[in-house]
């Protein structure tokens, strides 16, 4: 790893805690991953599903890793709750473009945390007729789900604690460090 670069963020907000994924490991990952959604998706052509905004850099990066001719398309939600828990009601703020019926589909999530917006996304894309629906989630918090949920790809189990970066923010903030670090702050 590259000594920090003490202009970056990280090193100078209090609110940011230890790196739980640094960049290179979730690069790395991330080039697993997209192999194998490579050969599985073998002679077809799969449709991308981001779920905006936090899984838009994850969505970036795992596409270039995917050597097959992929399609994209995003949804955008907002789940009813604090700003730390979901109370598992999801409004679907943007919808899709595209029509998923007979398309191959792969829901991208960000992080799965009680697994409830998940489950609710499911449920929704399926309802639309897919002939395949596959979730890949960067980041799965440990111990927080009722039911394991149906995740075909998984980038890493992390323990339960607040994170951003990456794509994962806290009130539209740190979405652009390179890393996924622990978040110490209090929650506006
Ligand atoms: P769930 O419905 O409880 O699984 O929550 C999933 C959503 O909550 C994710 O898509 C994120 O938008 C948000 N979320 C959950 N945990 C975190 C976190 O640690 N950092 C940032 N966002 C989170």
């Amino acid at each position: 790893m590259e000594p920090s670069d003490p202009d970056r963020e990280s090193s100078v907000d209090p609110h940011l805690g230890e790196v739980i994924v640094p960049e290179a490991v979730l690069q790395a990952r991330i080039a697993e991953l997209g192999k194998e959604i490579t050969a599985d998706y073998e002679g077809r052509s799969p449709l991308l599903v981001g779920v905006l905004k936090g899984a838009f850099m994850f969505m970036a990066d795992l596409a270039r890793r995917i050597d097959l001719p992929v399609e994209f398309d995003f949804m955008a939600v907002s789940s009813y709750g604090s700003a730390t828990k979901t109370s598992g009601v999801v409004r679907i703020v943007k919808d899709l473009d595209l029509d998923l019926s007979g398309r191959h589909v792969v829901l991208v999530e960000d992080i799965v945390d009680s697994g409830l917006t998940l489950n609710y996304l499911v449920k929704n894309l399926q309802a639309r007729h897919p002939a395949s629906l596959e979730v890949c989630a960067l980041l799965l918090k440990e111990g927080r789900q009722k039911v394991e949920p149906d995740l075909r790809y998984i980038g890493f189990r992390i323990p339960d604690q607040f994170v951003v970066g990456y794509g994962l923010d806290v009130a539209e903030r740190y979405r652009n460090l390179p890393d996924v670090v622990a978040y110490h702050g209090g929650i506006t």
